[in-house]
């Protein structure tokens, strides 16, 4: 390509074929953001040979962008996978291997404590598509064998749980499945410290808007399986039109580069937290897999020996109230932020956020309390963020 336009053109023909650079032999250090709509074709051969996979290229984004690939060959690659798709959100990329892998009159088997929207796309299906969701104790491995069924097509479970950091039995929930997939949310994990698949997983997502990119400025999906589900889950994928766009693809490149430090960081300083809150007496019980005291301890050693990562909750005695006032008292220094997985540490309140959409009963029954917050280590100094949080709980 040339930037130099045909001598004698007017100014409309140059402006509206403007903006291209010339050729040169050298490549850019940083990969380049493929923002672009489309692909030219140079023929009719060439479109052929793309669309049947005999030469590598693109034709129109929403099916396929350089930036979606190369950020979904890398978690792929990650998580020991064959081929990944990358998503305009986490939620688009369960959306899109719910479509590619159910009909109605299937049946899903599901952990009870997902991240609430998980939940609530699984209800939505069961109410309008015919499709059949048990949800139960994941960590009950009786109660999901006793759930299987002869139409059971998916088991869906987080590697991590959302909010009490639970660390699901990957091997044993593999074993009781048998040939039913297994789809698991590693998002809190991310594949620096635990990968599903080694441990029998089919399918592993990804919130890519949290510790994939780990900056707080994307939403960005991904989902990574054996490569001939995944074809059929880009398609699904193209059809719904649940694809990123190559910008917040490229962040998520972008971000993934420093994944493992990132992972190693809040996995010390989140343990470090947790020790001290678990000191302070206006906080009754903090859960976090790093503690002797967490209900997964020991799941956490076998499967995590890397570390826990940088989710934590804890309850505060005094319920809502308190929790308000130390909102209030941390302000913008620790802010209190619905999402997770941010450089800087953020704080949540999963009865009014993630987990708002089912009732105060099952959230009662889940160890979802009033009191409850959930914090998300960033990459500060560990003293500083300590000192930050026992100044807040002094009441
Ligand atoms: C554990 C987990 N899974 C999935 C999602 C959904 O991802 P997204 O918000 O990118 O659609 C979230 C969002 O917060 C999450 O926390």
């Amino acid at each position: 390509m040339t930037t130099e336009p045909s001598p004698g053109f007017n100014d409309a023909t140059i402006a509206a074929r403007g903006g291209w650079a010339p050729d040169f032999v050298t490549r850019p250090s940083a990969p380049p953001i493929y923002m672009t709509t489309a692909f030219d074709i140079e023929d009719l051969g060439q479109l052929e040979d793309i669309t049947t996979g005999a030469q590598t290229g693109y034709i129109y984004t929403r099916d396929g962008n350089p930036n979606h690939e190369a950020f979904a060959a890398d978690i792929a690659a990650l998580e020991g996978a064959e081929l990944g798709v990358v998503t305009a959100s986490g939620m688009g990329a369960i959306t899109a291997l719910l479509m590619a892998t159910l009909k109605a009159g299937d049946h899903v088997v599901a952990g009870r404590v997902l991240y609430g929207r998980t939940g609530q796309l699984l209800n939505h299906l069961a109410a309008s598509f015919g499709i059949e969701v048990t949800f139960v104790d994941i960590a009950d491995l009786t109660a999901v064998q006793t759930a299987i069924k002869s139409t059971t097509k998916l088991c869906i479970a987080e590697s991590l749980s959302n909010p009490l950091v639970e660390v699901t039995d990957l091997p044993g929930l593999a074993r009781v499945l048998g040939d039913v997939p297994l789809l698991v949310d590693n998002t809190f994990a991310t594949p620096c410290l635990l990968k599903p698949i080694t441990h029998g997983a089919t399918y592993v997502w990804h919130s890519a808007s949290k510790y994939l990119n780990g900056h707080g400025d994307v939403m960005l999906g991904v989902l990574v399986g054996p490569r001939l589900a995944m074809r059929k889950v880009r398609a699904m994928s193209s059809l719904y039109g649940l694809n990123s766009n190559p910008f917040e693809s490229w962040l998520g490149s972008r971000g993934l580069r420093t994944l493992p430090l990132r992972m190693e960081r809040v996995s010390k300083t989140a343990q470090s937290v947790a020790n001290a809150l678990s000191q302070h007496r206006v906080i009754e019980r903090v859960y976090y897999p790093g503690l002797p005291t967490h209900l997964t301890f020991e799941l956490a050693q076998r499967l995590l020996p890397h570390g826990c990562g940088g989710m934590l909750a804890f309850d505060l005695a005094g319920g809502r109230t308190a929790v308000d006032h130390f909102f209030r008292k941390l302000g913008e220094t620790i802010p209190f932020s619905p999402t997770l997985a941010d450089a800087r540490t953020t704080l949540s309140y999963p009865a009014g956020t993630s987990h708002k959409f089912i009732t105060a009963a099952e959230r009662a029954a889940y160890g979802i309390g009033d009191g409850l917050v959930r914090l998300s280590i960033g990459l500060e100094d560990a003293g500083d963020l300590i000192r930050e949080l026992q100044q807040a709980l002094v009441q």
